[in-house]
C-alpha cells in the first residue's frame, strides 16, 4: 500500500467540543474502548495530550499520548482513524504531531503497546521507526497478547533490560515489589503474589514506622534476597541505623537490634555492604554488569508522595547517555501498569532524588544474580 501525503488533513490538539466526536471514533477501536468521560479527564490533565485529525472540518481520527511529570518518556496510549478514511496517511500525520508534541516536552523515548495481530497498526509504527522490544501475554481484557514497541528520538543507544514489572499492592510495599521484579528477572520460579509481597516486607522491616516504606530497610531487603539464594549488595553513604533519628523508645531499640541482625545475617549469607556515596553512574554500571539495582528515591514525584513517608523504592532497568530508566511500582488510580515501566529520568534528577534530604534512607540494593546456595528456604508458595 502506498499513499501520498494527506494534504487536506489538519491535525490539532483536541478541545472539549471534540468530546462527542472522540467518543464516536472510539467505536471503531478493537477491544478496550475509552468512554467519553475518560476523554474528558484526559483533556483536563496536563500529563496527557489528545490530538485530532480533521478532514473537511470533521474529526476523523485521534491519538492520545500520556506523560509522567519528572520523566522524559511518554506512552502513545491510543490511536484510531475512522474506517471510512483509512489508508490516506491520516494516522501517519497524527503520529507525527503526537511525536512532535512529545519532543517539545523533552521526551526522548515513546513507548506503546499494540495487539499482536493488528497488522495495519504494526506496519504503521514500524514504518515510523518503532521497534518491538517485548511481548506481554494476556495483556488485553479479552486476553490477547500485546507487543511492546519503542522509539527513541535522540541519537545514541540505550541499554534497557527486560525486567518484568510488578505493581505494589499496598501503600508500604514498594521495596518488596521492587525486589520481586529483580527476583523474577533473575529467574526466581515462584508466583509473584501478595503473600510474597508481604512476606518480603515482614522480613525486611526493622520496626514499623511511617517513614520510608513502613520501616523496610535496605539491609533487610538484601537479607530477604540472600535468604532466597540471590547475591546481593547494599550501597549506602550512611553507616548508622536507618530511621534511628525518627524513632524513640522501644521502636528505636527494635530497629537497632534488627539492623545489627540484618548486617550479621547478610555477611553470613555472603552479601556485601559498601558504605560510600553513590550516584547514577553506579546504578548504570550495575545494570551493565547484569545486576538489578533497587533504589530509594524521594522528592521526584510530589503529587504522589506521602508526606509522612518520603520516598519509595524503584527499580533501575537501564540507562542512556543522559538518563536512567526505571520501573515505578506505585501505580496511581486510573493509570495502567504500562505507564510505570522504563520511565526515563534525567541523571541529575536521579542523583537529587537518591540524595534527597527528606528521604528515610539513602541506599541502593544491587540484586546481582540468583543461584548461589541458599541456607534457608522460606516458604514462598
Ligand atoms: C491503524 C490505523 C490507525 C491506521 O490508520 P490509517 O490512517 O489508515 O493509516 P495511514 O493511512 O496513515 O497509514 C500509515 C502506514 O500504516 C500502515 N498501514 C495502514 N493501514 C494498513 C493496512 N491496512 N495494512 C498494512 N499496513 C497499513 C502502512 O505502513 C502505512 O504506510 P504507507 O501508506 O506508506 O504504506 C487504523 O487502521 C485504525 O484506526 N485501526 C483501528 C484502531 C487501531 O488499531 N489503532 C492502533 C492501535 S493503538
Amino acid at each position: 500500500m502506498s499513499h501520498g501525503p494527506a494534504t487536506d488533513v489538519r491535525v490539532r490538539r483536541a478541545l472539549r467540543s471534540d468530546l462527542d466526536a472522540l467518543a464516536e471514533l472510539e467505536q471503531a477501536f478493537p477491544g478496550d474502548r475509552m468512554a467519553r468521560s475518560s476523554f474528558a479527564r484526559l483533556l483536563a490533565r496536563d500529563s496527557a495530550e489528545v490530538w485530532v485529525a480533521e478532514l473537511g472540518g470533521q474529526v476523523v481520527g485521534d491519538a492520545v499520548v500520556l506523560f509522567r511529570r519528572g520523566f522524559d518518556s511518554a506512552r502513545l496510549y491510543s490511536m484510531v482513524v475512522d474506517q471510512r478514511f483509512r489508508g490516506r496517511g491520516i494516522a501517519r500525520s497524527l503520529l507525527e504531531a503526537a511525536e512532535e508534541g512529545a519532543r517539545e516536552r523533552g521526551v526522548v523515548v515513546m513507548r506503546l503497546e499494540v495487539r499482536e495481530e493488528n497488522a495495519p497498526a504494526l506496519a504503521l509504527y514500524r514504518r515510523a521507526g518503532y521497534v518491538v522490544v517485548g511481548r506481554a501475554d494476556d495483556y488485553y481484557q479479552d486476553h490477547a497478547a500485546a507487543l511492546r514497541l519503542r522509539k527513541r528520538f535522540v541519537k545514541g543507544g540505550a541499554t534497557v533490560r527486560g525486567v518484568p514489572f510488578h505493581p505494589q499492592s499496598f501503600s508500604f510495599t514498594s521495596g518488596s515489589a521492587c525486589l520481586m521484579m529483580a527476583m523474577r528477572h533473575h529467574g526466581y520460579p515462584v508466583p509473584l503474589d501478595r503473600w510474597l509481597e508481604l512476606a518480603l516486607w515482614r522480613e525486611a522491616t526493622t520496626t514499623f514506622t511511617r517513614k520510608g516504606d513502613g520501616g523496610l530497610s535496605a539491609h533487610g531487603l538484601a537479607v530477604a534476597a540472600s535468604r532466597r539464594g540471590f547475591q546481593s549488595r547494599v550501597v549506602t553513604p550512611d553507616a548508622g541505623v536507618p530511621f534511628d533519628g525518627v524513632l524513640q523508645g522501644e521502636a528505636r531499640e527494635v530497629a537497632r537490634i534488627s539492623h545489627a541482625g540484618f548486617e550479621r545475617e547478610l555477611r553470613g549469607l555472603g552479601g556485601k555492604v559498601e558504605v560510600r556515596a553513590f550516584d547514577h553512574q553506579d546504578a548504570a554500571d550495575a545494570v551493565e554488569r547484569g545486576a538489578v539495582p533497587l533504589v530509594l528515591l524521594a522528592g521526584f514525584d510530589p503529587e504522589r508522595e506521602h508526606p509522612e513517608q518520603p520516598g519509595r523504592w524503584l527499580v533501575v532497568t537501564g540507562f542512556d547517555a543522559d538518563h536512567l530508566y526505571l520501573h515505578d511500582p506505585l501505580v496511581a488510580e486510573g493509570e495502567a501498569r504500562a505507564d510505570n515501566v522504563h520511565l526515563a529520568m534525567k541523571k541529575e534528577a536521579f542523583d537529587r532524588a537518591c540524595r534527597h534530604p527528606e528521604a528515610a534512607q539513602r541506599a541502593m540494593v544491587l540484586v546481582e544474580r540468583w543461584g548461589s546456595v541458599s541456607r534457608r528456604q522460606p516458604d514462598d508458595g
